[in-house]
């Protein structure tokens, strides 16, 4: 699974590396960034579930 967030969506609210720390980070820019972006099977629950919660929608998964 990949995952990708977009910088010019996401607002910074924080939720994504809270729920998959593993996965998401926020960057000096006060926006999430993704750690990885080929994401293990292990992970996959976290990181749509921080997909599901963002409020803004700005975070891809295919
Ligand atoms: Fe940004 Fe959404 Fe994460 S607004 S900080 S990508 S939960």
């Amino acid at each position: 699974m990949k995952v990708r967030v977009d910088p010019d969506i996401c607002i910074g609210c924080g939720i994504c590396p809270d729920v998959a720390p593993a996965v998401f980070e926020m960057g000096t820019d006060d926006k999430a960034h993704t750690k990885i972006d080929q994401v293990p099977e292990e992970l996959q629950a976290a990181c749509k579930d921080a997909a599901d919660q963002c409020p803004q929608a700005a975070i891809e998964v295919d």
